[in-house]
């Protein structure tokens, strides 16, 4: 996959992405631990107010340069690959805001996660659920069709359905406490063009380097009618899957 991270950018025109990911925060319960992984910690911003709730937070994420900015900020973080995680201790907790879905190989996750949990640990996740930002994907593959490519294998993202995504829970062995999907239409802070400059570089993958900039903006040309309000603010069609589960073996 062809995706690098900016922080600053990051922090700039994505600050919404850790911002909606407090939410997962009231779903944590202290009496179950005070060790937690945070997975996909990404700049650390959730990172940051797990530690000021007074959790011991380890955090991972596949960016070199996102790890370098949540270190900077005291946070204990290193680079891992998700898909492969490797840990000599175990946490009460694993906590996972808008990386999952950046995961191509959920089995993987999934066994990585249950080993790295204590039994009786729990693991609290959010991600993008089926359909999740479709017009996005459907602008994408459009014009990759029409420019003569293949488009699947330029999707960075694994998008499941809560039926898809229950069965490998369980199948892994997770007690589900909850699971939800909804649609979370998101207001972006700015232009979408800055959103897709940071999410969608992967689409832009066969195009040269001089060719990127156009390739985006013709995506900007086709989502203003599903996603220009009114009001002239780009609402992406964000659709989210939420859960708690449990390893209690
Ligand atoms: C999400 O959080 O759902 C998301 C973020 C970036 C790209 C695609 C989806």
């Amino acid at each position: 996959m062809n995706q690098s991270w900016d922080p600053k950018l990051y922090s700039r025109d994505a600050a919404f992405v850790p911002s909606y990911g407090v939410d997962l925060l009231s779903m944590l319960d202290p009496a179950e631990g005070r060790s937690i992984l945070d997975l996909g910690c990404g700049e650390g911003t959730l990172t940051e107010k797990l530690l000021s709730l007074g959790w011991t937070v380890t955090g991972i994420d596949s960016s070199e340069e996102q790890v370098r900015a949540a270190v900077t900020r005291g946070i204990s973080a290193k680079v891992m690959d998700a898909e492969n995680l490797q840990f000599d201790e175990t946490f009460d907790c694993v906590i996972s805001n808008a990386a999952l879905h950046w995961m191509k190989k959920p089995e993987k996750v999934l066994d990585g996660v249950w080993k790295a949990l204590k039994v009786g640990g729990t693991f609290i996740g959010e991600m993008g659920a089926y359909g999740n930002v479709e017009s996005v994907v459907q602008a994408a593959n459009n014009i990759l069709v029409e420019r003569g490519f293949e488009p699947d294998q330029f999707n960075p993202w694994y998008f499941p359905s809560l039926d898809e995504y229950s069965e490998l829970l369980l199948a892994r062995g997770f007690i589900i406490s909850s699971i939800q999907a909804f649609n979370r239409p998101t207001e972006l802070p700015g232009d979408i063009l800055d959103w897709l400059t940071i999410f969608a570089q992967s689409f832009a993958t066969p195009l040269r380097n001089s060719e990127k900039k156009d390739f985006y903006c013709e995506m900007r040309e086709r989502l203003k009618k599903p996603l220009l309000s009114d009001e002239e603010k780009w609402i992406v069609d964000y659709v989210r899957l939420r859960f708690k589960v449990a390893r209690l073996v």
